[in-house]
């Protein structure tokens, strides 16, 4: 019921030394699958992917994803690509949203073309993001979208996201088989410290440290957080399985937690009393800036047509991901709890 792939197909991943990639990396090469890597390095690392370059069946490519010969040249070599490259998050998006809008949309357009000259089954990563601010509680995949206004960056990562997903069913609808993933808070190992906003990672961070922990808004808004294993794992049914081709579907837990209690769980698991900072979004991300109060996907669609099923729960996740993170973060001058 599961996949199709034979273990050996050739796999493209862009941004395959970021954070989910770099899972979906070692996901793939466990199956043992050839797996080229093609990324900038932008706001991945080498240390993400230094473990698996020796292996024979991986090699990394360091470029971009606009550069769309060198995007050609290795989905000629491909079955199926992961594309996973992009400028992520909110925070990036809103510091530098041509850049965003450039990169998200011109590089799934070398993409999707190169995967149609050479019928490369193609994944893309797109968000939950691009549900916006709908209270279509919880979202499914034909639901509508409701986006803010275009002088409000933060919705061009939306947008482009969409797009993206847009582009990709055109070629569907020509027979190109292309799936796309909305991925919803993805969260554990290698999850980025200095990153783009992820709030597990902040968390962690400031508790390492003994800082009070910054909440924004009332904190009472909520997300589905998911950790990676479950991420990488419906990401790989998207591309694998027959009857994920043309569809979109949400990748994430199904559970809602609001901000609040996350941050009370992170200080549980480290041992820290909880004590937090709140902070308005305008204060850390301008004047002109609108959250999502609540974010938690349906995910009866994944699970009815490819099995998905996330296994891990908020607490057994947030464990190893703090036991990564106490080896990792805050380089060594802070004790870790
Ligand atoms: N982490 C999440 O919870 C989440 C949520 C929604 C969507 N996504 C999507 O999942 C994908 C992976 O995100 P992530 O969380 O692993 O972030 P990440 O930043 O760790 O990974 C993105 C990777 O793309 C690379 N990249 C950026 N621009 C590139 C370019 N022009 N050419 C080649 N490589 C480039 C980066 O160096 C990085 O390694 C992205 O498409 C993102 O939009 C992630």
């Amino acid at each position: 019921m599961n996949s199709l792939t034979p273990d050996k197909t050739p796999v493209l991943v862009t941004g395959g030394a970021g954070f989910i990639g770099s899972h979906l990396v070692d996901f793939l090469l466990d199956k043992g699958h050839k797996v080229s890597i093609l990324d900038d390095l932008s706001t991945g690392s080498h240390g993400n992917i230094a473990h698996c370059v020796d292996n024979p069946g991986c090699g990394f490519i360091e470029g971009t994803i606009l550069d769309s010969d060198l995007v050609d040249k290795l989905i000629s070599g491909a079955k199926l690509v992961f594309h996973l490259a992009a400028v992520v998050g909110v925070k990036n998006v809103v510091e530098f949203p041509r850049k965003g809008i450039e990169v998200n949309v011109g590089g799934t357009e070398n993409v999707l073309r190169s995967a149609a000259s050479y019928k490369c089954r193609v994944v893309l990563a797109s968000s939950s993001e691009v549900y916006g601010h709908s209270r279509d509680i919880p979202f499914k995949e034909d639901g509508d979208r409701v986006l803010g206004p275009t002088n409000i960056q933060r919705w061009s990562y939306a947008a482009s996201k969409a797009l993206d997903e847009h582009l990709g069913l055109t070629y569907a609808a020509e027979g190109l088989p292309v799936s796309a993933v909305r991925y919803f808070n993805a969260y554990g190992p290698r999850i980025d410290e200095s990153g783009y906003g992820s709030v597990i990672a902040r968390f962690m961070s400031q508790a390492f440290k003994g800082e009070k922990l910054t909440l924004y808004g009332d904190g009472n808004q909520t997300r589905s957080f998911t950790y990676v294993s479950d991420t990488v794992e419906g990401t790989y049914l998207a591309g694998t399985h027959p009857d994920a081709v043309g569809e979109v579907f949400n990748i994430g837990s199904g559970d809602e937690t609001s901000i609040r209690d996350l941050a009370h769980e992170i200080c549980r698991i480290i041992g820290n009393d909880p004590a937090f900072d709140f902070k308005s979004f305008e204060d850390v991300y301008g004047p002109a800036f609108q959250d999502i109060y609540r974010r938690v996907p349906s995910i009866e669609k994944a699970r009815n047509l490819m099995g998905f099923e996330p296994v891990l729960s908020l607490r057994d996740g947030l464990e190893k991901t703090i036991e990564w993170a106490r080896e990792h973060y805050v380089s060594a001058n802070n004790s870790p709890g």
